[in-house]
């Protein structure tokens, strides 16, 4: 099986290769310039060269804070891009795989958001992956949506790093502690995509494969509770302590809002592709450990 994956360098696109390596599937990477997600010319063409059986959508613009101020750019990439490339695997007769976010919703629900819920994004970076969603739902029927939530990997940018590399500058850090959701390990995503992707090339016709699905870790918590996590693993490697000191959102501005509560139920995935993620306590210790061994 031939799976074609946007955005090479990415967490979720680096953890599909090194997954896809151990169960006889095939990555075929496709990053910029060869396709890059802003300009509508490359991606067609880098598809029909990669001949994929599959298409995961895993580049976007990921950056929450400067969305605000590149918002046309975020839209070109997760909306108007994401449309093409759904449109692509239209075209060439192959389901899309698309990635979304939790932060499609405004987070002021008390319950975990079921698929059905309505999208009301508080910042650009939604905005854009909302338009994305849309787009995807227009260019083809064959595609899964897969709403994900708060990811963190060996690899690029994310949570988990940087508060090792903070612990190694600071005894304490402040980390807001009244923002909640599910921490999902890359690699844990790679796997279900791979689930997901043998279901689909079984039974490529079967409707209720296709749609909305919620996908993350499966248990919630807030970031300083999982700053506190990732310093005690740290500390198991033999790093200094680190203190953790919960601060509330009003005392750490960022230049886009974030939902309070995006805690998402994953009870649609499980039952549709027999699928879901482990906890974010079972997997976070091997990511640690890898970051810590890279430096
Ligand atoms: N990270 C999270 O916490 C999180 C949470 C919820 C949902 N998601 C979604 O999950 C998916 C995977 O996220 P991730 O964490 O793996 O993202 P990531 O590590 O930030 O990687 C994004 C990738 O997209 C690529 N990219 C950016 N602009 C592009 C363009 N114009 N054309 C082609 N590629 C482009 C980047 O390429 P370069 O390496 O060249 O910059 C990068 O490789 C995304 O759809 C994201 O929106 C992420």
């Amino acid at each position: 099986m031939r799976i074609a994956v946007t955005g090479s360098r990415g967490q979720v696109a680096r953890a599909l290769a090194e997954r896809a390596a151990g169960c006889g599937a095939e990555v075929v990477p496709l990053g910029r310039p060869r396709l890059d997600l802003a300009e509508p010319a490359t991606i067609l063409p880098a598809f029909e060269s990669a001949a994929p059986d599959i298409i995961v959508n895993a580049g976007a613009y990921t950056a929450v804070d400067k969305a605000e101020s590149e918002e046309a750019l975020a839209q070109r990439i997760n909306g108007f891009g994401a449309g093409n490339v759904a449109d692509a695997g239209n075209r060439l007769g192959v389901p899309v795989i698309q990635f979304s976010t939790d932060y499609v919703f405004d987070g002021n629900f008390e319950r975990p958001y079921r698929e059905c819920d309505t999208p009301r994004p508080i910042n650009a970076y939604g905005r854009s992956k909302l338009a994305g969603e849309q787009a995807v739902q227009k260019a083809t029927r064959k595609h899964v949506i897969l709403r994900t939530a708060w990811v963190y990997s060996p690899f690029g940018t994310n949570f988990v790093r940087t508060i090792l590399r903070l612990g190694d500058a600071q005894d304490h850090i402040r980390v807001v502690a009244d923002q909640f959701g599910q921490p999902s390990s890359a690699l844990d995503i790679a796997d279900a995509v791979l689930a997901i992707c043998s279901h689909l090339k079984a039974h490529p016709d079967e409707n209720r494969l296709f749609g909305i699905f919620h996908m993350a870790g499966a248990s919630d918590t807030s970031w300083a509770d999982f700053a506190a996590a990732i310093c005690a693993e740290a500390e198991r490697h033999g790093r200094p302590r680190v203190g953790i000191t919960p601060i509330a959102t009003d005392r750490y501005p960022t230049a886009a809002r974030r939902p309070m509560n995006t805690r998402l139920d994953t009870g649609k995935l499980h039952e549709s592709y027999g699928v879901s993620l482990p906890s974010w306590r079972d997997s976070l210790p091997a990511v640690v450990a890898r970051l810590l061994q890279s430096g």
